[in-house]
């Protein structure tokens, strides 16, 4: 089960915007942390578009998550300048390491001193694995 009253006050804020279902979609995500798989239906139908149409937007962004955020969030830079200094690497660290929510973002604006993360909001840059267990330590990760 799932807020369907609060994505519901959402759809009745938004539903109305031209091309509504992007506000529609960070609306709830901004309400709920997350935009539930079961929100789809509630959401097409409101809007007048079919599941799959909704489905699609949802999954095509990295931006929404189906799934509430366990643990912290650490977002690690992909994009070039961290990628060739190692940032890779420090997703799969990340993601091994458990213990924290790891998604993947597309420059945090500290290419100069990449690789970069972001933990919990907060920009971190010149990571490296052994800060970032320490890092994660501190925020009870
Ligand atoms: Fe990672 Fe810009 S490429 S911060």
């Amino acid at each position: 089960s799932y807020d369907r009253q609060t994505v519901g006050r959402v759809l009745a804020e938004r539903g109305q915007l031209d091309g509504p279902l992007m506000p529609v979609l960070h609306g709830v995500q901004d309400a709920l942390g997350h935009v539930p798989e079961q929100a789809v239906a509630q959401i097409a139908q409101a809007l007048n578009l079919s599941r799959a149409e909704v489905h699609g937007v949802l999954t095509y962004y990295h931006h929404f998550r189906t799934q509430p955020v366990k643990g912290p969030l650490l977002q690690v830079c992909r994009a070039e300048a961290c990628r060739s200094m190692g940032g890779e690497q420090l997703l799969q660290h990340a993601q091994g390491a458990g213990g924290c929510s790891v998604e993947p973002v597309y420059c945090l604006g500290l290419c100069a001193m990449a690789p970069a993360v972001m933990l919990e909001g907060q920009p971190y840059a010149r990571m490296t694995p052994a800060r970032l267990d320490e890092l994660l330590d501190d925020v009870g990760g």
